[in-house]
């Protein structure tokens, strides 16, 4: 077990890739916090976790907000002592047409995407300065490196985070806290879900994976352990690309 006794916060952890973190983390050893906005989910997430043996608790959790996420890591704390990792996972994805993006679809992206990890990463970051340790490991994209179309708002709000994982990386460095972000390709979760499941858009997608096959959120929480572990002490500031060799493809 590579994360004993060790307490890791995740949120966006009632689905998809927050949640295949939180499960191979509980199973690696951590006692988990599983936050994010659907209170059933989370609640079946813990259930799942506490079922297999492990440990966590469920917070509910709006990231854009500056008090949920106080109140979040005050329980978190309560619950299960100091934070030594905290994954922010929540995250939203509407596609759109540049010229049909509302203001308030542009609101909703930077504000859950990029603000709320700045929010929840600024909250976790002031209680692991006190102790001097610690990893951040934000959920960013390949969208945040390389533009995809009909996802102007997605695309910003995850190079914004790109950009905060150095910033912070920069800050926080002296005192013990390494930051560190996962740049995923296509991931089979619920966001990517309708293209799976439609044969015709699909098929030429998948051509511009040179593995050509959609990724499983098990292997983002495989790189999230890596950024957690003591296998990556030396890493700061960097976001690791996991996307089975899309972005490096011209033709
Ligand atoms: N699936 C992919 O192909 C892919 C690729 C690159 C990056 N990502 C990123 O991975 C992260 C997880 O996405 P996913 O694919 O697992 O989809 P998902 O929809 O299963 O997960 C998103 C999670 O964020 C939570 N969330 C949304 N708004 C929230 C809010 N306001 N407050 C708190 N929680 C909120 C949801 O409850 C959900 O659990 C996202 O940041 C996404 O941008 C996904």
């Amino acid at each position: 077990m590579r994360l004993l006794n060790q307490h890791a916060l995740v949120t966006g952890a009632s689905s998809g890739i927050g949640q295949a973190i939180a499960y191979r983390f509980a199973r690696e050893g951590a006692r988990v916090t599983v936050a994010g906005n659907e209170a059933k989910a989370l609640a079946e997430t813990v259930q799942t976790i506490i079922t297999s043996g492990g440990e966590a608790i469920a917070v509910e959790t709006d990231v854009r907000s500056k008090a949920d996420i106080e109140r979040m890591v005050a329980k978190a704390i309560a619950a299960f002592g100091p934070i030594d990792t905290l994954i922010n996972s929540a995250g939203v994805c509407k596609p759109a047409p540049f010229l049909e993006i509302e203001e308030a679809d542009w609101d909703l992206h930077l504000d859950i995407n990029l603000k709320g990890t700045f929010l929840s990463a600024q909250a976790v970051a002031k209680e692991m300065s006190k102790r001097g340790s610690g990893s951040i490991i934000h959920i960013s994209s390949v969208n945040g490196l390389a533009a995809e179309a009909d996802q102007v708002h997605y695309n910003a709000s995850k190079a914004g985070i790109n950009s905060l994982t150095m910033s912070m990386a920069l800050e926080l460095a002296p005192l013990g806290i390494r930051v560190n972000g996962i740049c995923p390709g296509f991931i089979h979760t619920r966001l990517t879900k309708p293209l799976i499941d439609n044969p015709q858009a699909i098929e030429p997608y998948l051509k511009t994976i040179p593995m050509g096959r959609v990724g499983l959120p098990e292997e983002i929480a495989a790189a999230a352990l890596f950024l957690a572990s003591d296998d990556s002490t030396y890493m700061t500031g960097h976001s690791m690309v996991v996307d089975g060799g899309q972005f490096i493809k011209l033709s």
